[in-house]
This record gives C-alpha cells, structure tokens and sequence, in this order.
C-alpha cells in the first residue's frame, strides 16, 4: 500500500498567518503540522508517500521534509496542485503514483492521538473497497457527517446545517485503485469543489465501504480554534507512540 498526504489548498481560514506560509508548515506545538501525517503514515508501515501541495510555499515542503530521511525514508515524493479545486482534486494528482495499488490517504491537518496502523492493516488485508475512519465530535456541523445503520454506512452529508448524528469522518480515508474512475465522474460542488464526500458516497452506494471508528483523541488544525486546540492535545500526550516514532531531528 501507498500513502497520500494532502497538504494543498490555500489556507484562507487562517489568514494572516498563511498570507507567506503554507498552512500544514505552521507548528503544532512542537513541531510543522505536515509531520503528524507523515508520522502516522510511517507508524503504518507505509514506506512510499506522496506529498500533495501548493501554492506559493511548496518550494518550503522540498527544505523541511527533503528526501524523508529524518522519518526514516529512503524517498519522498511530490506533487503541486494549482490552484484550490478540493480534496478530490488534489487526491486525483496521485493517480499516476499510486500505479494501480491501494492507497491510504491522510488529510494534512489532521492529527490522531493514537495509531492509524490498525485500520491500515484492515484495509491491507482486504484492499478493495474504501474504508473511512469516524469520530464521534461535539461539532459535527464543521464536517462531513455519517449516518450509520447497524454495521453500515448508510450516507455522508458535507458539513450539514442539522447533523443527523454526531460522526464525524476524519481525514483518513484508504481506496482501492477504482477510486481514480470515481474522480473523473465529479463535478464541483457548490463551494466550487471536487467533494471527497462525493466519493465516498460512491463507494456506499456500491456496497463497498467499511468504516473503523478512532479510539483516542481526534482533531483537524485548519482553524485558529482548532490549531489551538490540536497544539493543546499534542503537548497533554507527549509519550505518544505515534509522535515518538522515528525521527532524527
Ligand atoms: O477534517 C476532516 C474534514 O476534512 C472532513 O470531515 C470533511 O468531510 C472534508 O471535506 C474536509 O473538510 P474541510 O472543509 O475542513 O477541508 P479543508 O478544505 O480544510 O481541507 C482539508 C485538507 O485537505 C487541507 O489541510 C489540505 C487538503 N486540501 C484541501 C483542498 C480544499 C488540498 O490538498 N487541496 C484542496 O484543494
């Protein structure tokens, strides 16, 4: 299996501060955002990541990850992605890294307290279909929310003004290889958007989706508030096996 970090977009909800940064570069309390992915990914035992990114910083990604050595990598690979056409999009760029294997992706402000090694190693075992990891949040409104009936995923509603429930899908996803032909089939949302909601979606509607639920503690850092907050959780857990795994600087 392969993994995908996004880590494009413009970070326009937490300007000043990426006015002259990219927003997954900014710290979560001891360290750039864009690690937590890269961490969880490596802990999973994925060796071969693709960093997806853009605008006027990418340059910045190229300084801080290098080749990935300090994660314990033999190499890093990137694409750039002009422009802010959504998560959808951005994802569609890995097409020709992912070669026809399945791949795990990982939205790039998005932290996990604890491992996301189990799902992966779920999805390995099955590696067709997509699985979704959920979150029960106090916020649900801010997300793409789940109705789940019984053992299965019934519908995903982006960022609904009246949440049927209080799962919130986080921002790791794992696909089969179909997942680049569900790409090609969308159309921008009404925020102008290719919807990885509009994805999974799909893969309900095909019978093909198994979701995990996270156990620990969960958060996005793409708001002032948030990024607060993840900082907090981070600095609260610092004998975390996640964050301790191997790097050099
Ligand atoms: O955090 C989880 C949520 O992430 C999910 O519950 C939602 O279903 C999903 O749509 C997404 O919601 P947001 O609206 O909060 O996503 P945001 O636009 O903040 O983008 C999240 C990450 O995706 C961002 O850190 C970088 C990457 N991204 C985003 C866009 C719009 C890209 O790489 N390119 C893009 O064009």
């Amino acid at each position: 299996m392969k993994g995908v970090i996004l880590a494009g977009g413009l970070g326009t909800r937490m300007l000043p501060m990426t006015r002259v940064t990219n927003k997954h570069l900014l710290p979560v309390y001891d360290r750039p955002m864009i690690y937590y992915p890269l961490q969880q990914l490596v802990h999973a035992g994925i060796r071969d990541i693709l960093v997806v990114t853009g605008g006027d910083s990418a340059g910045d990604f190229l300084k801080l990850l290098r080749n990935g050595h300090d994660f314990g990598l033999e190499h890093l690979r990137y694409a750039y992605q002009e422009g802010e056409g959504g998560i959808a999009e951005a994802l569609g760029l890995a097409e020709y890294f992912a070669g026809g294997e399945p791949i795990a992706v990982l939205l790039g402000d998005n932290i996990y307290q604890n491992p996301l090694k189990e799902a992966v190693d779920a999805f390995r075992r099955s590696s067709s279909g997509a699985m979704i990891l959920l979150k029960e949040v106090e916020d649900p409104e801010r997300f793409g929310v789940a109705t789940v009936d019984g053992d299965r995923v019934v519908e995903i509603v982006e960022k609904p003004t009246h949440p049927v429930s209080r799962l919130a899908v986080t921002g790791c996803y794992l696909y089969d290889p179909r997942v680049f032909d569900v790409i090609q089939t969308l159309r921008p949302s009404g925020r102008g958007e290719l919807e990885i909601t509009d994805v999974n979606n799909r893969y309900i509607e095909w019978g093909e989706m198994q979701h995990h639920v996270v156990s620990g503690w969960w958060t996005d850092a793409g708001t002032v508030e948030s990024l607060r907050r993840a900082s907090n959780l981070v600095a609260q857990d610092r004998g975390n096996v996640v964050l301790n795994a191997p790097t050099t600087s």
